[in-house]
């Protein structure tokens, strides 16, 4: 099901599962093999494989690697990371099933169809002319294969209704500047990268038509979890009047979290900031619902007031 000028993050093959190594990227392409939950849960908490619905892909592939002790397993997957609800959602689904590679393989193709369907349903709200801002790594290599935010930009450049991409940076561990950047080469969609502090100065300059970001966590009344930096976007898309959308599937959305204070917000390593100096690493912020202008599904653009919109959904 591989897009021609995608680059896939993970493979199931012959009993194991395939993890293409994102901390190598873009300069190398190096593939790790994963025969235990063990192995799968090392490859997300160190990042080889991130985003939401990548890792939830891969936890599930993780889990049908599970000997007798199932629970375990899912428990060892399930606190890898605690933002992205995606994990914790792709790992009840698997835990519910008779074959648990059956429904992994399933929930790939399921969440990859999610992607191209919302892409599409984004791709309206783009104009011919726009020049579009995102943060982190939206695309094919943080999801099940074709991208939320960054499958609406690919979506947006094949309809004739993008110019280019503002990328951000993503401090600190450049998801944009490592990994967007190289998968809208692919692509052939023209981008200049930007540091994450200029965003104000575009903004204010107006040269930036819309901005469009993925989530890791949608509470109950629209509030948005993401990459940090995020937030200061939202606000600053407020203050000079640029729509501003999140692209994500309905397995982000978490109907169970009621707002955004109740969202677990992870903290990484302070050295991942800056080796050796005392450092402070939350690596998602929150969004207030009030400052998105609409969240992209596959099953439509959702639009304030979302408490309606995301139940409205939530019970499909
Ligand atoms: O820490 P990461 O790289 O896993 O963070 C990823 C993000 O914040 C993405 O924006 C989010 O997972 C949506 S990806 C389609």
């Amino acid at each position: 099901v591989a897009e021609p000028g995608t680059v896939q993050p993970l493979r199931f093959d012959e009993g194991a599962l395939l993890v293409l190594d994102q901390r190598a990227l873009p300069g190398t392409e190096r593939w790790l093999r994963c025969e235990s939950p063990g192995d799968v849960a090392d490859c997300i908490s160190t990042l080889a494989v991130r985003g939401a619905p990548a890792i939830g892909i891969a936890a599930a592939y993780g889990l049908a690697l599970a000997g007798e002790d199932r629970d375990g397993a899912a428990e060892l997957l399930r606190s890898t990371r605690p933002t992205a609800v995606n994990l914790a959602w792709a790992i009840d689904q698997v835990l519910a099933a008779p074959d648990a590679l059956a429904r992994a393989r399933e929930l790939h193709r399921e969440q990859e169809a999610a992607d191209r369907r919302l892409a599409e349903l984004g791709a309206e709200r783009f104009s011919p002319g726009d020049r579009a801002l995102t943060h982190c790594n939206t695309g094919a290599l943080a999801t099940a294969g074709y991208g939320t935010a960054g499958g609406v930009l690919r979506a947006a450049w094949e309809r004739g209704r993008l110019h280019q991409v503002w990328v951000d940076e993503t401090r600190p561990l450049l998801q944009g500047a490592r990994l967007t950047t190289y998968e809208l080469a692919r692509a052939g969609i023209p981008y200049r990268l930007i540091t994450d502090s200029s965003a104000g100065t575009l903004m204010a300059r107006g040269m930036v038509d819309r901005i469009v970001v993925g989530a890791d966590r949608i509470a109950a009344n629209g509030d948005v979890a993401n990459k940090v930096g995020t937030y200061p976007l939202a606000v600053l898309a407020a203050r000079h009047d640029v729509p501003f959308y999140v692209a994500a599937p309905l397995s982000t959305i978490d109907a169970g979290t009621p707002s955004g204070d109740a969202i677990p917000i992870e903290e990484r390593d302070a050295a991942e900031v800056a080796p050796g100096l005392p450092g402070l690493n939350f690596a998602f912020d929150v969004t207030p619902a009030e400052l998105v202008t609409g969240i992209v599904t596959e099953a439509g653009v959702l639009e304030p007031p979302y408490e309606e919109a995301i139940a409205a959904v939530a019970e499909r």
